[in-house]
């Protein structure tokens, strides 16, 4: 069993409260109500893993499954040049550009099928200079909600979902690499979904992530990151600043 590596999300608080920063071989899940900076996260996560150890990185590449179409290149370019301004070094951002490799999910299926293509390209890049280290799913949950509507088919969408994640944990596993899927939830309780706190996708999904990110918005730029779940480590909450940048303290 290979040692369990520490991804860097930039921000002290966030890193320390994460045990040193994001767990490969592990599934971390961010979720919280639109706008709350889970995309952002992901953004900035796709760029650090790039770093050497040194830096926080995991010198590696990463996989990003994109099924709201949010990918924004500019905003990589943007915390690459944030990179090179906390560094004091010169970064190029088409370099990291280069290394992001994105595939746009249409529906549910495709999204899954995804997982495997995705496992099929790491393990070219297993033995090159820059192996695939970190596998994003932003949005986890919006294909499967948007198409499982109603009792009768929330056993089977669990079902689904759960399958996913396997594979998912799979990808984490077999490429020591790190899994961070996102999860929208309502701001108001709402009489379908219920409770705004609780993650769409309910408790298959928050069995099978290993930890657990709630994120709210907090005055201007800043966010609330809340450790809900975690394996080995206690809850905790640390306090993030979404910047032109880049995550700051
Ligand atoms: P949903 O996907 O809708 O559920 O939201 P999310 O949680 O993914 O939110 P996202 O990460 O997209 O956060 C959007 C917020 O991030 C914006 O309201 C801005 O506050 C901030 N943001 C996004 N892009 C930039 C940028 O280029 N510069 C700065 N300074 N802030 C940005
Ligand atoms: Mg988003």
């Amino acid at each position: 069993r290979k040692l369990v590596g520490k991804l860097t999300t930039g921000c002290t608080e966030f890193d320390e409260m994460m045990g040193g920063g994001i767990d490969t071989q592990a599934i971390t899940e961010l979720y919280g109500e639109f706008g709350s900076g889970k995309t952002q996260v992901a953004h900035q996560l796709a760029v650090n893993v790039q770093l050497p150890k040194e830096q926080g990185g995991l010198s590696g590449s990463v996989v990003i499954i994109d099924t709201e179409n949010t990918f924004r290149p500019e905003r990589i370019k943007q915390m690459v040049e944030g990179l090179s301004e906390k560094y004091g070094q010169e970064y190029d951002p088409e370099e990291f550009l280069k290394h992001i490799h994105v595939a746009r999910a249409y529906n549910s299926n495709h999204q899954i099928l995804l997982v495997d293509s995705a496992m099929e390209l790491a393990n070219e890049l297993k033995d090159s200079d820059m192996p695939v280290r970190l596998f994003i799913v932003d949005s986890l949950t919006a294909h499967f909600r948007a198409e499982y509507i109603g009792r009768g088919t929330l056993a089977d969408r669990q079902q689904k979902l759960n399958k996913h994640l396997h594979g998912l944990q799979k990808c984490g596993d077999l490429y020591n690499a790190s899994v961070i899927v996102t999860n929208q939830v309502m701001s108001k309780p709402d009489a379908f979904f219920g409770d705004p706190t609780k993650p769409i996708g309910g408790h298959i999904v928050g069995h099978t992530a290993t930890f657990r990110l709630y994120l709210r918005k907090s005055k201007g730029d800043k966010r609330i990151v809340k450790l809900v779940d975690s394996p080995n480590l206690p809850d905790g909450e640390a306090i993030i600043s979404v910047t032109t940048p880049g995550l700051r303290d």
